[in-house]
């Protein structure tokens, strides 16, 4: 199979080649960023924005850097304190984009949905212009899950990482799921893989529905996805081989949903005293930004023995490149 998409917008419709495409790619553009010169011209010519409408550290750097270290030119978008909200001005302004030249555009936004209608308009106006979800409200996050797989599979298996090395193990998600974008995106790319994946959150941030949130009728995968649900962070982390966390998203939170932090804390925050129930080599992960103390205690996030955090920021260029190369036409990366 190659790789036809042109815009990247959602796990949901993954297949199990595509996910094996982007791990390949982006093993070999680690390789490239291992090297002296971390730079190649694949994109050379072409215009990369970054049209973030809503604050980011990690995720607009990584893509950032990412463009340049393929040799495009990018251009870097602050809403600022303009009156931009949902709707014919945020097109508006992916236009301007448009009409300087920009080949490829990353979004994100506060509200779901926004990447996905700028890709339409991009298709309805009949011009090649990818565009990618940086992460849309609490919709979905693609890149994030996609370094959070790279980060995992390249540990399993470093020459080569590929879906299938999940299979049948165990990948705790603990945290604000109901706020989530990271964890939604998660949930469709490691189920895929054929891996258990528990979820463990208090039920105001992990409602029932979460149980069936992979049986969308739009999933023509034919996988059948392992998902569970648990009020409690025991069951999600007996035996588990990777443990995922969540920052709590106060900023999403509309009204008490948590008692108070040092009682979350007390129940769901991840500790290496809790990690014994996992499996001996459990690794743990977060996407960042950590409100530590909270979600993670302090010392296992800096913990080299346990903690993936910074492994997970360095694949982001990886993956981000290989993402950005794919979209832009670049061929896929053969098996190894
Ligand atoms: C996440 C996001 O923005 O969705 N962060 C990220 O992109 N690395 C998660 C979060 O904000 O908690």
């Amino acid at each position: 199979m190659s790789w036809t998409r042109h815009h990247v917008l959602s796990l949901a419709d993954f297949s199990t080649a595509e996910y094996d495409i982007v791990l390949q790619t982006a093993s070999s553009f680690q390789e490239v960023l291992s090297r002296r010169t971390k730079k190649v011209p694949t994109l050379q010519g072409q215009v990369v924005a970054n049209l973030f409408f809503e604050s980011s550290t990690r995720t607009r750097s990584s893509f950032e850097l990412a463009a340049k270290r393929l040799s495009a030119d990018t251009l870097n978008f602050a809403p600022g304190t303009s009156s931009l909200t949902k709707g014919e001005t945020i097109l508006d302004t992916a236009k301007t984009y448009l009409a300087m030249g920009t080949d490829m555009m990353v979004i994100r936004h506060k509200e779901a949905g926004v990447p996905q209608a700028i890709a339409a308009e991009m298709d309805r106006l009949g011009v090649k212009v990818g565009v990618l979800n940086a992460g849309d409200g609490q919709h979905e996050h693609p890149s994030q899950a996609l370094l959070d797989l790279f980060t995992i599979c390249s540990l399993l298996d470093s020459e080569n990482p590929r879906l299938s090395l999940l299979e049948g193990k165990k990948i705790a998600i603990v945290g604000d799921i109901l706020h989530s974008r990271v964890a939604r995106s998660n949930i469709w790319s490691l189920t895929a893989s054929g891996a258990e994946v528990h979820l463990a959150a208090p039920p105001t941030l992990l409602p029932k529905w979460f149980a069936d949130y992979v049986k969308e009728p739009n999933d023509s995968s034919n996988v059948d996805r392992k998902l569970f649900i648990h009020w409690t962070l025991d069951p999600a982390l007996q035996n588990a081989d990777f443990v995922m966390t969540l920052r709590l998203q106060r900023e999403r939170m509309t009204n008490h949903l948590l008692p108070s932090l040092r009682e979350y804390h007390q129940q769901f925050g991840v500790t290496r005293d809790r990690l014994q129930q996992c499996r001996a080599n459990v690794k743990v992960l977060h996407p960042g930004p950590v409100n530590r103390g909270v979600e993670i205690s302090s010392d296992l996030m800096d913990d080299p023995q346990f903690s993936l955090i910074s492994q997970q920021v360095t694949s982001g260029v990886a993956v981000r490149m290989a993402l950005l190369y794919l979209m832009g036409g670049g061929k896929e990366v053969g098996g190894k």
